[in-house]
């Protein structure tokens, strides 16, 4: 397995694949890996020759009261978890590499709509970041398949639309959440939590699964459902940010025609935002 800080010679590695006509993988991530990221390599090396993973923290798509400057680094945990897996590459460049003009004057891909909404409205401008990189990091791997986390599914929607609104040719695959033994979606941000905060996390999955099993049973008084849960979660210590039922296509409001749906919920316990979502097939 290669680590390798520079553009330039990851441009020469994907040149040399390209002779050989080998076929690339691509995941990007943020770093401290779980095993919900080392999924994601172990789909990708399912389909391609090659698997790329890129770790970098990326500014653009944190807030100015956000985790940036804590955000935690392991690097060395991280390669010996995808040498594990048999990743074949991992690009891991600078700020200065990526934005080489300064953030300020930065061209950026904005993906119109659905960046505005559910986490987007919570967090301006993180959709715009995160489609600017993914689109920077996908001119730079040239990748065939590129693999993202169902777990942020609202990104995993930004990606699909920026990819077919660019016409970029490649194809984006979609992973089911990996959760921990109690049901609370794996996160690199489940690191902040304290004891007491940990031992409550799962019920925003247990609160989910609740609506899931609602929306299965006909119930479709919506608002309601969301105004119950809220508060359920509020009272056991969380700060819910948003609960919402939305068509799982376009996370538009729901209407008649929808096949399936989706459950998205964000809540704060302390200072850690958990998020979650489950997708719901109707049968009728
Ligand atoms: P990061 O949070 O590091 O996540 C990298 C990828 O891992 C994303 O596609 C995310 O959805 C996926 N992932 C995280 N937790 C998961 C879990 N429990 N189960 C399955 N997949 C999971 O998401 C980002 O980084 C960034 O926004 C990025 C796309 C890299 C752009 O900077």
């Amino acid at each position: 397995m290669q680590v390798i800080k520079e553009v330039q010679a990851l441009r020469e590695l994907r040149r040399c694949w390209q002779m050989e006509a080998k076929t690339i993988a691509f995941v990007p991530t943020m770093g401290n890996l779980h095993e919900g990221h080392i999924q994601l390599a172990k789909e990708a090396k399912k389909v391609a020759d090659i698997v790329v993973v890129s770790i970098f923290v990326n500014p653009l798509q944190f807030g100015p009261d956000e985790d940036l400057d804590s955000y935690p680094k392991t690097l060395q945990q991280d390669q010996e978890a995808l040498e594990a897996v048999g990743v074949d590459l991992i690009f891991t460049p600078s700020a200065k590499a990526i934005y080489s003009r300064g953030l300020e004057n930065q061209t950026f891909v904005e993906v119109p709509g659905i960046s505005y909404m559910i986490c987007g409205a919570s967090r301006p401008g993180h959709f715009r970041g995160v489609a600017t990189i993914v689109c920077k990091l996908f001119n730079m791997v040239q990748p065939n398949h590129a693999f993202f986390g169902e777990k942020d599914f609202q990104q995993l929607q930004v990606i699909r639309a920026m990819v077919t609104d660019l016409s970029m040719n490649l194809q984006i695959h979609g992973v089911p959440t990996v959760r921990e033994s109690d049901g609370l979606a794996m996160s690199s941000r489940n690191n902040y939590l304290t004891t007491d905060q940990r031992a409550i996390a799962p019920q925003l999955y247990e609160n989910m699964m609740q609506i899931v099993d609602k929306v299965e049973l006909g119930r479709r008084d919506f608002s309601i459902i969301i105004k119950e849960h809220k508060q359920r979660l509020n009272d056991a210590g969380f700060k819910v940010d948003y609960i919402e039922i939305r068509s799982a296509d376009n996370l538009l409001q729901p209407g008649h025609e929808d096949e399936e749906l989706v459950v998205l919920m964000a809540a704060f316990l302390g200072k850690t935002r958990l998020i979650d979502n489950c997708c719901i097939r109707l049968n009728s």
